[in-house]
């Protein structure tokens, strides 16, 4: 942890360590004395205090809608649902009608009333304060709403889902494995947007083996996105992708046996026999034992990404030593080497090595 004073903290740095503090997102909205609607996407909001009811956030000076909020006398606070990240983007940008074609109603003072949040809060301004580049404004709550829809919120610079923290006893049993922990994920998810800037800002996915074999959870876009597709919950196939081969190597045979006959003869090219096939596959998982690395370069377009590809997948293990989950990155092929040594994949690795070790003490204290 670095500690900076205040003289030497540099606004990247100190935008970086207010990031580090996850809030909801809210759409702040006025009406002028010309009845214009403003609006504009806020974090700052906050509540202050329950009786009387009073909330607070803060705007820029320096935003187009500055002087509607400075001398309005009502403000509605719009807590924005999951799904409306699109609203938020339009919000987020000075210019253009923001409010053409969003649905809203007119709360107290005649402040727009967004549709589809989570919640909203029609306040009435009782005081502003000033406050370095912005200006703080403290609101008395009149009136409120609540939909129960699942918040958006923002941690880091992005948007993020927010989940309960413990899911409850879980009680899927897979076939001889144990199935991977809620909090061994999450763990491992929260680590990701770093591990992704490791191994030279590409995709990272994760897996799980699933009641239909090796399934990609999670993935972790990067700034170098290889697609604009990434469906969470797909079941991929156990041999010919790298995420399917890490699991392959390292469970038990008796657990992936099923997975490899049919995916092999699913795949099986015509006029190879089934025994030279079988072959060429237990080399393949030779090597991704010996390497530790599964690797696929994919010299065709698929469905999922639209360019030729390359691919790692490495094994994260579990207090008891036994995977439980694949740790992958994908590519366009002009951007990362297939090269087993290259450095995303040695630092794939190690970024692995570090989250095993994380889990097995995660693992101890469970
Ligand atoms: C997640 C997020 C949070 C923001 N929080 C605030 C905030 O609290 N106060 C503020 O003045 N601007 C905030 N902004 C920036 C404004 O939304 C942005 O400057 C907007 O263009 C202002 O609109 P206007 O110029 O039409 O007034 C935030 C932007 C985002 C994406």
């Amino acid at each position: 942890m670095t500690i900076g004073t205040t003289s030497a903290i540099e606004k990247r740095e100190l935008r970086n360590v207010l990031g580090a503090f996850t809030t909801g997102v809210t759409i702040i909205t006025t009406r002028d004395s010309e009845g214009k609607a403003h609006g504009l996407t806020a974090n700052s909001f906050s509540s202050v205090s329950l009786d009387p009811p009073l909330v607070l956030w803060s705007q820029s000076v320096g935003s187009t809608s500055f002087c509607a909020f400075n001398g309005g006398e009502h403000f509605a606070i719009n807590i924005l649902a999951d799904d409306q990240i699109g609203l938020s983007n339009r919000f987020a940008k000075s210019g253009a009608d923001k409010f053409a074609g969003v649905a809203c109603t007119d709360g107290v003072g005649g402040v727009p009333v967004l549709a589809g949040t989570a919640a909203h809060l029609e306040c009435t301004k009782i005081a502003a304060y000033p406050g370095g580049d912005h200006v703080v404004y403290l609101g008395r709550v009149e009136r409120i709403g609540c939909s129960g829809r699942r918040p958006l919120a923002f941690y880091g610079g992005r948007y993020m889902v927010p989940y309960a923290h413990e899911l409850g006893p879980m009680s899927l049993v897979l076939s001889g494995i144990e199935p991977v922990s809620v909090a061994a994920q999450r763990h491992v998810q929260a680590a990701l947007p770093a591990i992704a800037e490791e191994v030279g800002q590409h995709t990272l996915l994760l897996g799980v083996w699933g009641n239909h074999g090796p399934t990609v959870v999670h993935w972790e876009p990067s700034k170098r996105p290889v697609s604009r597709f990434f469906p969470p919950g797909l079941v991929v196939s156990p041999t010919r992708t790298t995420t399917g081969q890490a699991f392959c190597a390292f469970l038990p045979e008796s657990v992936t046996r099923e997975f490899v006959a049919e995916d092999l003869r699913q795949w099986r090219d015509p006029g190879e026999d089934e025994a030279s096939q079988r072959a060429r596959f237990d080399a393949t998982l030779a090597e991704v034992r010996e390497r530790k690395l599964a690797r696929v370069v994919d010299k065709e377009p698929s469905v999922l990404h639209r360019v030729p590809t390359v691919a790692f997948s490495t094994a994260l293990y579990d207090a008891a030593g036994a995977m439980s989950m694949s740790l992958g990155m994908v590519a366009p092929a002009h951007q990362l080497s297939a090269d087993w040594n290259g450095a995303a994949p040695r630092a794939l690795l190690r970024a692995a090595q570090g989250l095993s070790d994380q889990l097995a003490t995660l693992g101890a204290k469970e």
